[in-house]
């Protein structure tokens, strides 16, 4: 039996991989190499001392997924691969709809065609309305603003009425907060193409000298020290999240979407704090003004990840500060030679 893995060579598809393989399971990964390079799975085989089946193919292609799952005895599936961009997809929604949702619909066809059943989705905290309370619990109302986060809830909304057709299937909707971080080894970590969008991989590259400096998003929120906050979650927490969420499908039936978070929230300048304090390092940074869509806090409640699957962050924020520039030190151009 093995776990075929879509989007497996990018950010969070690697160290899920990584933790998976630690833990015993046989894994088998497509991915498109859109946005990543096969070289992480050559690190994460370097790491784990186990080898990686890969496929550069197209989940959108459903002969091809068949044809995988056939081979590999595939039991289980999680479902990283899609465009994650909040901007871009402003700028190209067309995309965005055709690759997040076709994708799915024909990754859950290959999946009714070979009789596979169990899924985890890779869904969001941005499906949560503006007007909720935090921290947010999975029952809060849902909502999106740009097409990148309705791909996210229309996705879920899918595989929700799947769950009611087919009601043997166990679905895992897993929300994820603000991944960061990398694998300790610092051999893998997040690539992103181009000027960084998110805070940390930005602070990152302004700490080795690709960036001038930081603009920090508006200091005029309503937060403790005026800049946004934000639920960050260490990436090996959140593969050893997915780990949970396989053992836990193999054990319910239906579809439960499920928060993964630390349940504390830090603003921009305590990361800016964290990251100088934990390195060494200097981060020059400018107030800027307010990105436009950004909210002052979004902070989950963890308590149902706990509860169900068993499962809670462990590292701190030293530790994903520490962990990043392991990473961008020891790669200053990511996985490009
Ligand atoms: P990533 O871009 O590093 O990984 C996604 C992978 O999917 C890439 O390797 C890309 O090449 C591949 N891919 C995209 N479309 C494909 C297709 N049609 N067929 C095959 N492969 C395809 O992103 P990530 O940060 O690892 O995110 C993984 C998932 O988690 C995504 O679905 C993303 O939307 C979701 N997510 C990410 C964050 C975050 O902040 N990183 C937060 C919430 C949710
Ligand atoms: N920020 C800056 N300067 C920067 C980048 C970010 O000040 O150069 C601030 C933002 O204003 C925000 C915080 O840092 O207050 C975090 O911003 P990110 O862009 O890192 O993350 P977001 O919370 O905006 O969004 C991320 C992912 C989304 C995902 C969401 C889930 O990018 O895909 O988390 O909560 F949906």
């Amino acid at each position: 039996m093995s776990i075929l893995i879509t989007g497996g060579a990018g950010y969070i598809g690697s160290h899920t991989c990584l933790c998976l393989l630690n833990k015993g399971y046989d894994i088998v990964v497509v991915d498109n190499l859109d946005n990543s390079s096969k070289e992480s799975l050559v690190r994460v085989t370097e790491i784990t001392g186990r080898e990686i089946p890969f496929y550069e193919a197209d989940v959108c292609d459903t002969e091809k997924v068949i044809e995988i799952i056939k081979a590999h005895n595939v039991d289980s599936v999680i479902h990283f691969a899609g465009l994650k961009a909040v901007g871009e997809s402003v700028r190209m929604p067309l995309e965005y709809y055709e690759n997040n949702l076709v994708s799915t619909l024909h990754l859950a066809e290959a999946m009714v065609k070979t009789g596979v059943k169990k899924l985890i989705f890779s869904s969001s905290a941005t499906v949560y309305s503006a007007d909720n309370e935090v921290p947010l619990t999975e029952g809060g109302r849902l909502g999106c603003t740009n097409p990148y986060g309705w791909t996210k809830y229309m996705n879920e909304q899918i595989l929700r009425d799947v769950s009611v057709a087919h009601s043997d299937w166990s679905i895992v909707l897993l929300r994820y907060f603000n991944p960061v971080g990398a694998h300790e080894s610092g051999k893998i970590g997040e690539d992103p193409s181009g000027i960084p969008n998110n805070l940390m991989p930005y602070v990152s590259q302004t700490a080795v000298g690709r960036r001038e400096f930081l603009t920090v998003f508006g200091d005029d929120y309503d937060t403790p020290d005026g800049t946004g906050v934000r639920d960050y979650i260490h990436v090996m927490d959140l593969a050893e999240g997915h780990v949970a969420a396989v053992e836990y499908a193999q054990r319910f039936t239906g579809c439960d979407a499920i928060n993964l978070g630390t349940g504390v929230g830090y603003s921009v300048l305590d990361m800016v704090k964290a990251f100088e304090e934990a390195n060494g390092v200097k981060v020059p940074y400018k107030i800027g003004p307010r990105r436009p869509g950004d909210l002052a806090m979004v902070y989950s409640n963890p308590e149902k990840a706990e509860r169900v699957l068993g499962w809670k962050a462990r590292r701190n924020l030293i530790d994903m500060c520490r962990d990043i520039w392991t990473w961008q030190k020891n790669n200053p151009n990511g996985f490009k030679k």
